[in-house]
């Protein structure tokens, strides 16, 4: 994929961060001016690779509103617009759904299921999903009657201990993935390629694929070594105020293939 055909939607951090969901971390205190700034790295980042950024309008009364990944996830063929499992995050979908539907037909998840983008992982045409507290099985059952007949297969991923199945996993070329075998079982991915995480580094499982080249944060080193000496090429950003609020690069940003 070159990465001229790639566009990454984000949005700026809110002044309200600081009063984000969390639900496996403790809650410390955001230093805003400095999320602003490795924010600001991590969209240059995405632009230097190549991708076209779409920012979205601030939404100051959303204090999770830049973790953009979870309102909506794109396939080639398909965008879903979801509906999160935590209440104060279903107003971020609108503004979202309005820039996909330039680029793809949308489809809505509807109550009572619930889902977050954070929750699918998209390897070839297998889409894993968790389950967690924000997806529910509900939300698995609308992802088939819609995406098997298109022939993915939807696969359900139980998680331990993590937000989203994304926390802990991420592909890192279309038949290999990273991840942590203690948030998410080594047998969901059998016949893929796999680097586990360095296990005194937890949260590291999470990398965005921008063409051949991995987002990864800087943080994370000795995940990232083990990555490069896999192959990988490693773009490195830091979004260590965001880690406080329970995100990471990939829920910063959704990053899909131009097909229009
Ligand atoms: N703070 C990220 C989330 O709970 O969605």
């Amino acid at each position: 994929m070159s990465t001229t055909d790639t566009i990454a939607i984000v949005r700026r951090v809110p002044d309200s961060i600081g009063s984000c969901e969390l639900t496996h971390v403790d809650r410390t205190p955001i230093d805003l001016a400095n999320a602003h700034r490795q924010h600001q790295h991590y969209v240059e980042t995405l632009s230097a690779l190549g991708c076209e950024i779409i920012t979205l309008p601030p939404l100051h009364d959303h204090p999770d509103s830049v973790f953009v990944e979870d309102p909506a996830f794109v396939l080639d063929e398909i965008a879903f617009i979801a509906r999160s499992g935590a209440e104060s995050r279903r107003g971020e979908a609108e503004t979202v759904a309005d820039a996909l539907a330039a680029h793809r037909r949308c489809h809505r998840i509807e109550a009572p299921a619930c889902i977050d983008g954070g929750d699918v992982l998209l390897l070839g045409r297998t889409l894993y999903v968790g389950l967690s507290s924000r997806t529910n099985a509900e939300a698995h059952r609308q992802l088939r009657d819609v995406l098997e007949p298109m022939g993915y297969e939807v696969r359900s991923v139980p998680l331990h201990e993590c937000l989203h199945l994304k926390t802990g996993a991420t592909a890192i070329a279309d038949d290999a993935v990273l991840f942590n075998p203690a948030w998410v079982p080594a047998d969901v991915f059998e016949g893929l390629r796999r680097v586990e995480c360095h296990p005194d580094e937890p949260f590291s499982g999470n990398v965005v694929r921008v063409g051949s080249t991995l987002v990864a944060d800087s943080a994370w080193e000795r995940t990232n070594r083990r990555l490069v000496d896999f192959g990988c090429d490693i773009a490195e950003v830091h979004l260590g105020e965001l880690t406080k609020a329970e995100g990471s690069v990939t829920c910063s940003s959704i990053v899909f293939r131009r097909v229009d």
